[in-house]
């Protein structure tokens, strides 16, 4: 869904616009030209993600994350290791 938004409205675009041009190119087999197309969508996802971050809430908290620890042979795992981890 489109928000109300320029830039968003902008990146959706630019990104129908690359895709379009990845499905022309590799119809005709053109390697060379799929492959720039290929990079060029690619990269508005990243900018749309990015923007998004910048001006969109999408998590309602931060979420708590941290490492998973890996289980060793060396010694036993304390009961913190143990303990489920929600992802
Ligand atoms: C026009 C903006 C825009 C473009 C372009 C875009 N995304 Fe996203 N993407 C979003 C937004 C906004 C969300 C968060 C949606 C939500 O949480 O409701 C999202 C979410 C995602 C997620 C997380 C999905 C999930 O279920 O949590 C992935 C993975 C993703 N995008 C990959 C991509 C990839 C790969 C591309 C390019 C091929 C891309 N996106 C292009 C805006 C965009």
């Amino acid at each position: 869904m489109a928000k109300e938004d320029p830039s968003y409205e902008h990146f959706r675009r630019e990104f129908r616009r690359q895709a379009r041009k990845l499905a022309a190119f590799g119809e005709q087999q053109n390697l060379e030209g799929a492959s720039y197309a290929y990079l060029a969508l690619i990269t508005t996802c990243v900018e749309c993600h990015s923007h998004c971050r910048d001006v969109l809430r999408i998590a309602a908290e931060p979420p708590n994350l941290k490492a998973v620890p890996i289980p060793t042979t060396e010694g036993r795992l304390s009961d913190e290791d143990r303990r489920p981890i929600r992802r």
